[in-house]
């Protein structure tokens, strides 16, 4: 069976906000009391591969390691691909529907895919969706009024604010790139950053 819930909410924010929040790492583990970890595998234009780690709700003396892929699918919507608990398959889908530049709204669906004795999980698994979008959702807030408002006075990632205060003006655009960027000393690289260095200096075997 698959087990799907779709939550829909009128964010109050510019879609391009809401979209760099969910593919903004950095905050995650600082800020989301159930990730113990989240570090970033692979990244390009359109995807991010984290290894990650959580508490799950209900359980939380259970934590739970799984990898997450994060692609776009089009220019306002992603999956988010991982495996929950057991192991079970899930799909998160996110559609952002703008509204004007300042506005959005996004539906969020769920999806899990549960056999045999696992459709007895679907109950606890329903409450566990419900209750984690609302905490994610709570927690991220103050990120994304506190990103809009200095977007409006014309913050630019890694240049600042303008010297003068009558030059922070909004410059019009309402954008999102990926991949985010972050300082190249971050700590959700550091798994990229071992792989350069070479962790094993073990000679190569050859299979011919
Ligand atoms: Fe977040």
């Amino acid at each position: 069976m698959i087990l799907s819930k779709t939550f829909v909410r009128r964010t109050g924010f510019p879609a391009a906000v809401v979209l760099w929040n969910i593919f903004d790492q950095e905050h995650v583990e600082v800020l989301h009391g159930s990730y113990i970890e989240a570090r970033v595998m692979h990244e390009d234009e359109k995807h991010v591969l984290q290894r990650i780690r959580y508490r799950l709700p209900f359980f939380p003396f259970i934590k739970h390691s799984s990898m997450s892929l994060m692609t776009m699918t089009g220019e306002w919507s992603l999956n988010d691909y991982q495996l929950v608990l057991f192991g079970i398959p899930s799909l998160a889908s996110y559609e952002i529907e703008p509204h004007g530049e300042e506005d959005s709204t996004i539906t969020a669906t769920y999806r899990v895919v549960l056999r045999g004795w696992q459709k007895m999980l679907a109950p606890i698994l329903r409450r566990m969706m419900a209750v984690w979008q609302e905490k994610v959702w709570e927690e991220d807030l103050p990120l994304k009024e506190r990103r809009t408002m200095v977007l409006k006075w014309g913050f630019q990632d890694f240049v600042g604010l303008k010297e003068k205060v009558e030059d922070r003006v909004h410059s019009g655009k309402w954008e999102c790139k990926l991949p985010i960027p972050r300082p190249k000393e971050s700590p959700m690289d550091d798994w990229r950053r071992g792989l350069k260095a070479g962790d094993s200096d073990e000679p190569a075997v050859r299979l011919d």
